[in-house]
């Protein structure tokens, strides 16, 4: 049976766009992929590399001569940009990345007009918000990788504590995939129990010291992970994989990550709220129940998120 084509175009052959590529190609989920970056050279290296693992992976790998080669993508995933240094925040990378998008959305918008624009490059809040303006694209296709990153962290940190595997916590972290993200403890649970309930049921104490540093270390560790090698890549790039499956699959999956919207009042900005996948895009009709606090939380990072949007665009 000959199975639908799924074409994604990755724009930035840096380690997270290459090492997405090579977590895509793996996953089965794409026929075709393409790497498109200013180094043409580079481009081609990764791409011959990858289509020597693509030999036991059933996927065609190519490098674009130009952004004509974008078009028919399904998905078009933009890592392309610096990234952090160790003692810089993700908002420190706001002006040049922001400059680069000025070239790469139209670009890419023009080619490609019906793709879902899938951002990962930081601040993913402010470039997802750069790339909806930018690319004239309906709100719910253009996507930013946001805390889906970071809600995976907590979960791992999560399901260590308390010895369970994370995929049986149910908990997420909600706007900026930065400094200003809010754990939503209210809502986090194990086995279909609140944590508090978890722990009574298990006859062990609510620890929040231990919580506390569950979500020092989920906000912390990409500084971490910097200081130590320069750079993170594989934890995003399984992340960005996760957020393409339930679009290709059409599989209607929840996951948290970064879209325009109005948040407690504030915007439109983009920010990260559990949304629904889908191969239309990402869909923000999952009512979350949150705290007094949470909501201010929310409305915090919004703002901080626009704040930095207005400065950017000068
Ligand atoms: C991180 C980058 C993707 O959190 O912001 O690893």
């Amino acid at each position: 049976m000959h199975e639908q084509s799924v074409k994604v175009t990755i724009v930035g052959a840096g380690s997270v766009g290459v090492t997405t590529a090579y977590a895509l190609l793996l996953s089965g989920l794409a026929s075709e992929i393409v790497l498109l970056d200013i180094d043409q050279a580079r481009a081609e290296g990764e791409a011959i590399d990858l289509s020597h693992a693509a030999h036991y992976a059933h996927a065609k790998v190519r490098v674009a001569s130009s952004y004509a080669d974008c078009a028919g993508s399904t998905i078009v995933i933009i890592t392309a940009g610096v990234n952090q240094k160790p003692g810089q925040t993700r908002l420190d990378l706001v002006k040049t990345n922001y400059a680069l998008f000025r070239t790469v959305v139209p670009e890419v918008a023009r080619n490609a007009p019906d793709t879902i624009l899938l951002v990962a490059t930081n601040p993913v809040d402010v470039l997802t918000h750069a790339a909806f303006e930018l690319s004239g694209f309906p709100v719910q296709r253009v996507i930013g990788s946001g805390t889906a990153m970071d809600t995976t962290r907590f979960r791992h940190e999560l399901g260590k504590h308390y010895g369970v595997n994370p995929r049986n916590v149910h908990a997420v972290i909600i706007g900026e995939h930065g400094d200003s993200q809010i754990p939503v403890w209210s809502l986090a649970s194990i086995a279909g129990m609140r944590l508090r309930d978890y722990c009574s049921q298990k006859g062990i104490a609510y620890d929040d010291a231990a919580m506390t540093e569950v979500a020092r270390r989920t906000r912390g560790a990409a500084y971490e992970i910097i200081q130590r090698k320069g750079k993170t890549n594989y934890g995003v790039a399984s992340v960005l994989v996760s957020i393409v499956e339930p679009i290709v699959k059409n599989s209607d999956a929840i996951v948290t990550v970064s879209r325009v919207g109005i948040y407690e009042g504030v915007g439109p900005v983009a920010l990260s709220m559990p949304c629904k996948l889908n191969y239309r895009g990402a869909h923000q009709d999952v009512p979350l129940l949150l705290d007094a606090a949470e909501r201010e939380g929310v409305k915090k990072s919004a703002q901080s998120i626009l704040d930095v949007i207005v400065s950017a665009k000068g």
